[in-house]
């Protein structure tokens, strides 16, 4: 078996020489991404600014700090966390990345994702939120975690756009306080389903559908069941992914 750390040393090998899309011609480094091979949890956002560019790291700008804070406030280390993006090179200006830079990159985070196999992935912007719930809007979902298969996806604001509007500011420091909450849910809903799975093994009833057989959303730090007339349609669409491979390759 590959170990996790090895793939992702090659993984950031591969980008850091990478030309798959025009953004390689204006970079100056490129941002595999940095954490631990076997993070718990993955962060997800979307380019690297200024100096991410000039260092090769990623979030260690004005967003970074502010990131780092939020973080801390909510009991996480830094250290512990994989922290990437879904373009690895730097857009001119920090423009929005084009459909066809987010498609070529695409491989890359998926790869790391396989790799470090977490079970929380927070997602921080529109981009990164994108890849795992499509057709949604921001605005609707940020801090409605979702299970996408035997991950729980968390989607957040981005923090350079929270730093830029007071009220986006108010909703992700919210959102991150729930984050130490969401986590414990988690962990907790795994260890149901490491359960639920060896129950028949050990001649037990079988137990409610878990996880990765029926996506949920947490409603009011619950866990709820999708169901069709509670759900706005945004909601839904959640449900209607399944829990099938292609989750994860969904540019
Ligand atoms: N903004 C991002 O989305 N990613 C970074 O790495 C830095 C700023
Ligand atoms: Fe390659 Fe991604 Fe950089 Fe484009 S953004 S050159 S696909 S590493």
């Amino acid at each position: 078996m590959t170990d996790a750390k090895q793939t992702l040393d090659e993984i950031a090998s591969e980008v850091s020489g990478c030309t798959k899309c025009l953004l390689s011609a204006s970079r100056k480094k490129a941002v595999p991404g940095e954490g631990p091979a076997h993070a718990e949890m993955m962060l997800i956002g979307e380019g690297p600014g200024f100096y991410e560019n000039q260092e090769g790291r990623p979030f260690v700008g004005t967003s970074g700090q502010y990131l780092d804070e939020l973080l801390q406030k909510a009991g996480v280390a830094r250290k512990d966390v994989f922290i990437t993006n879904v373009v690895k090179c730097r857009p001119p200006g920090n423009r929005d990345p084009l459909p066809e830079e987010l498609a070529a990159c695409n491989s890359y985070l998926e790869r790391q994702i396989e790799a470090i196999d977490p079970l929380i992935i927070v997602t921080l912007g529109r981009y990164s939120m994108a890849k795992f719930l499509p057709n949604v809007k921001i605005s609707a979902i940020h801090g409605r975690p979702a299970w996408i298969g035997k991950r729980l996806v968390i989607p957040m604001f981005h923090p350079a756009a929270a730093l830029h509007q007071p009220s986006l500011k108010a909703s992700l420091e919210r959102d991150f306080a729930r984050l130490p909450e969401w986590i414990q849910d988690a962990r907790a809903h795994q260890a149901d389903h490491m359960a639920a799975v060896s129950a028949p093994q050990a001649g037990l009833e079988p137990q409610k559908p878990t996880a990765s057989q029926s996506p949920m959303l947490f409603q009011g730090g619950l866990f709820a069941d999708l169901t069709p007339e509670a759900q706005p349609p945004e909601v839904e669409e959640v449900k209607k992914q399944g829990d099938e491979p292609t989750q994860l390759s969904l540019f």
